[in-house]
């Protein structure tokens, strides 16, 4: 590969010590499927606890737990009955306290998940406003119109994340709005009353030693006044579109974030990242701007397809966003939302090969790193029979979109048979594959070739090795279906090739490579790592 005209990229993220954010590799822990301690099949903060000595073995900084809240689980937690407690399939508010104190002795930070777009319709708030009549203050706290067309139709067009319309009816005829499943209504960001709420949420996280947020629908709460129709050419288009959308990204959001901010900024060293499904790059470093959000989840690499051009593209894009931000960019290849990254780029020893090339690309650049868990065992969706499905898409769109559980099936941790050490039950609450038995993190540990062992090596390297310093990079020229850049400040060079035939490797000497290498060739679907 030869070296091309250099382009300057990155903005400057030096960091000091209330930023130790900043070039940190977290891992989100899906609360339900990482680790079961009381054997109900559901994994539980406990679970969690359990497994810190692993956690600081792979080497992470920082956590990510998704919601652990009250919760009757019609999203899986991210329907919230009481922001302020555990619930008692998770452990209770002494367990978080454990987990807090001992994951931080182990040099792991803990973040956790804030939902403020919506709550649970069983949380006191939702159930008061269907006891109280249309037009009063706990109707207010909510989103509640009248119908259109003498009132039978719904006040406007939406179309819910999950399918089906964003509105639903009640006794009286009235109607409330749920971007999501009925069962979580959104508040009304316009009430004095949820802000209050939020900030006391924060505080008392805060205050209980959280070290941060991943905000939920960062991109949600706030909605045009007169809730206009939207395209209804949106819907269902993740990435770049014009088309009107009025649910997301309204300009009101920002002065959310901005509250949201001023207390953080209480708390020196607390962190956000919200969840910003927006691609266009001024928009979306809007929300990062310095009384906003610390972090956005940059999705554009979840977003491309194998192919060189693309994922160059997407890392391009997403440092100019991050470069308009001067904030630093928190890249992530999957998490539970999303088809895993072994099976989107192929399944199988293909996909396999290339979710571990994808690895090192994303752990070789410059800013944060959200590794979701199972990633470093390489493992993939899962086919899960009918009976099985649980997420609410599954229902809401009439069997047509199989939803989000192939991705959130749980952890495999040793021994030869299902549960493989996620549970001292036999039951889990998605069955686990059998050949599972050879991604278990015991085997991999064992195994000097595996992708646990390659994850733990580059995380090592990305926290330890100078040749990660400095937040820019330049592009080498590159084969067809090619690409390597180079870290400025340090040298690391990172090659990939997605091409079909193996290429010459840049000059340099190889610090960790995806697969094998092939004397001084970079082999198809591999990527490697020079200094
Ligand atoms: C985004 C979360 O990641 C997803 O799991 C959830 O269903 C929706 N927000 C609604 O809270």
């Amino acid at each position: 590969m030869r070296r091309s005209g250099e382009s300057e990229q990155g903005p400057p993220f030096a960091a000091t010590d209330t930023e130790w954010w900043h070039q940190a590799t977290f891992y989100q822990v899906y609360v339900r499927s990482f680790a079961d301690f009381d054997g109900d099949g559901v994994g539980d903060l406990e679970g969690i606890h359990s497994r810190l000595g692993y956690l600081e073995l792979l080497g992470v900084d920082a956590l990510w737990l998704t919601p652990f809240f009250t919760s009757p689980m019609a999203d899986h937690g991210y329907d919230v009955a009481d922001p302020r407690d555990v619930d008692p399939v998770f452990g209770d508010l002494a367990g978080f306290d454990r987990l807090v104190a001992d994951a931080h002795k182990h040099g792991i930070k803990v973040t956790i998940d804030l939902v403020p777009n919506h709550t649970s319709d069983l949380h006191p708030w939702f159930v008061e406003a269907l006891e109280s009549p249309p037009y009063s203050a706990a109707r207010d706290r909510y989103i509640f119109r009248d119908g259109r067309a003498g009132g039978a139709q719904p006040p406007n067009n939406w179309v819910s994340v999950f399918g089906g319309p964003a509105w639903t009816r009640v006794a009286d005829e009235q109607w409330y709005l749920h971007l999501f499943a009925p069962q979580q209504p959104d508040l009304n960001w316009a009430d004095d009353e949820v802000r209050a709420d939020l900030e006391r949420t924060l505080r008392f996280w805060l205050d209980r030693g959280a070290d941060g947020f991943r905000i939920d629908v960062a991109h949600g709460m706030a909605k045009p006044a007169e809730l206009p129709d939207m395209d209804l050419r949106a819907v269902g288009v993740i990435g770049d579109h014009d088309f009107y959308d009025p649910r997301f990204d309204d300009d009101g959001v920002h002065d959310i974030h901005r509250m949201i901010r001023k207390v953080m900024d209480e708390y020196p060293g607390a962190m956000a990242v919200g969840e910003v499904w927006v691609t266009d790059n001024h928009r979306l470093a809007n929300y990062l701007r310095s009384d906003e959000l610390h972090l956005g989840f940059n999705f554009r690499l979840v977003l491309a397809e194998f192919d060189a051009a693309a994922v160059r593209t997407a890392i391009e894009e997403s440092l100019r966003t991050a470069a308009t931000a001067d904030a630093p960019p928190a890249w992530t290849l999957s998490n539970h939302d999303v088809w895993r990254e072994v099976s989107r780029y192929g399944g199988g020893e293909v996909g396999t090969r290339r979710a571990r090339a994808m690895a090192l690309v994303e752990l070789a650049l410059p800013g944060v790193v959200f590794v979701y868990n199972g990633e470093e065992l390489g493992l993939p969706n899962v086919d899960l029979p009918d009976w099985a499905l649980q997420d609410p898409m599954w229902e809401r769109s009439g069997h047509t979109d199989r939803g989000r559980d192939n991705c959130r099936v749980p952890i495999p941790w040793e021994g030869d048979l299902p549960p493989f050490g996620f549970s001292p039950g036999d039951e889990t609450w998605l069955p686990m594959p059998a050949e599972w038995a050879a991604l278990t993190v015991e085997r991999q540990l064992e195994d000097a070739d595996s992708t646990l062992s390659l994850y733990r090596q580059a995380i090592e390297l990305r926290k330890t090795h100078d040749a990660f310093a400095g937040d820019a990079l330049e592009w080498y020229g590159a084969p067809e279906g090619c690409f390597a850049y180079r870290r400025k400040g340090g040298g690391l060079i990172c090659a990939l090739n997605m091409s079909d035939i193996a290429v010459p490797l840049p000059p340099g000497e190889v610090l960790l490579a995806s697969g094998p290498l092939d004397e001084g060739y970079l082999p198809p679907d591999t990527a490697a790592w020079l200094v």
